[in-house]
């Protein structure tokens, strides 16, 4: 299938990383969110990161202009342009199921409708539509523009099809694509956020500091980053959804959430994107 017009539902840190990524990779590329002031802070973010990789000489002025001139949106009414939608909205259930929802009845029955949702099934995502053959999961990392990993996980009835065309969008995005199964978390969050939810619980019962416990990791494990930081970067919301989905669709309480972690997203500590989380980013 000939993919040219990439529709990213969602402005947040993800959705502008993705959108950015797949401009800068060739695809004309249409960025949605509901609220406009996202929008505009999604393309200052893209704005600034692009001047980033040019001075890097990673990418070159035309990419760049690529990246400045995607088009925003507030609505849906443009996704019947679009080859693929990857979908990267809140981490709800309830809401991806309504947006598939929305996707499936105003897009082209072609369209292959992906999410980047870290934990949420595929399958329950897909039974949304009336094409979970075109549904797929696209799972990008954490800064999208330089990290090389996507986790892409079929649901029950997504095609072979389907999956190909993904992998090769993946690889045109300059990502290695690696297949997971639909379970709770898939691999990388079935291991990444029990390791940082662990340490939320070392800090809450005083075994180090959030310093302390951060260069352990980075000094005697090689991390590139500690857990408390790399936690403030994907959102403290975040990784304390993907608990909550892995405790209870895996019904295994391994997975329980550290109270502390839920203490701060419900005092809005969310990490970088509130400005502060284990750390301060004023
Ligand atoms: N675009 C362009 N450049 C960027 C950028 C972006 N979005 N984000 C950071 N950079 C740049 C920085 O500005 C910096 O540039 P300079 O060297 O010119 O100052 C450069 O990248 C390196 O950054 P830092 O010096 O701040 O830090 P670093 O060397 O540690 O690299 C990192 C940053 C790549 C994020 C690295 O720390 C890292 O790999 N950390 C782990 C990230 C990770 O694990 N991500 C996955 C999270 S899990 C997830 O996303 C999925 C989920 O569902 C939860």
């Amino acid at each position: 299938m000939d993919i040219q017009c990439v529709f990213v539902v969602g402005a947040g840190v993800m959705g502008n990383g993705i959108a950015q990524v797949a401009a800068t990779s060739g695809y004309d590329v249409i960025m949605m969110d509901i609220i406009p002031e996202r929008l505009k802070h999604a393309k200052e973010s893209i704005r600034k990161s692009v001047d980033k990789l040019i001075k890097k000489g990673l990418i070159d002025e035309a990419q760049r202009r690529s990246a400045l001139n995607i088009k925003c949106v507030t609505n849906l009414a443009m996704v019947e342009e679009a080859d693929i939608v990857i979908e990267a909205a809140s981490e709800d259930r309830d809401i991806k199921r309504t947006i598939f929802g929305d996707l499936d009845r105003m897009s082209s029955p072609e369209t292959i409708l992906a999410t980047n949702t870290s934990s949420i099934s595929i399958t329950k995502i897909a039974a949304a539509t009336c094409r979970p053959e075109k549904v797929i999961g696209m799972h990008f990392m954490n800064p999208v523009p330089l990290m090389r990993l996507v986790e892409v996980i079929r649901g029950l009835n997504t095609s072979d099809d389907t999956c190909q065309t993904v992998f090769d969008i993946c690889r045109k995005m300059g990502k290695e694509p690696i297949e997971a199964k639909d379970f709770p978390g898939f691999i990388s969050n079935r291991i990444l956020c029990p390791m940082i939810n662990e340490a939320v619980f070392a800090l809450q019962e005083g075994v180090g500091s959030a310093e302390a416990i951060d260069a352990v990791m980075k000094l005697g494990m090689n991390h590139p980053m500690g857990p408390l930081a790399l936690c403030d970067l994907v959102g403290l919301d975040v990784v304390l959804s993907v608990m909550e989905v892995m405790q209870r669709d895996l019904g295994d309480d391994k997975y329980r959430p550290a109270y502390l972690l839920r203490k701060m997203v419900d005092a809005g500590h969310l990490g970088r994107k509130t400005g502060r989380g284990f750390y301060s980013y004023k």
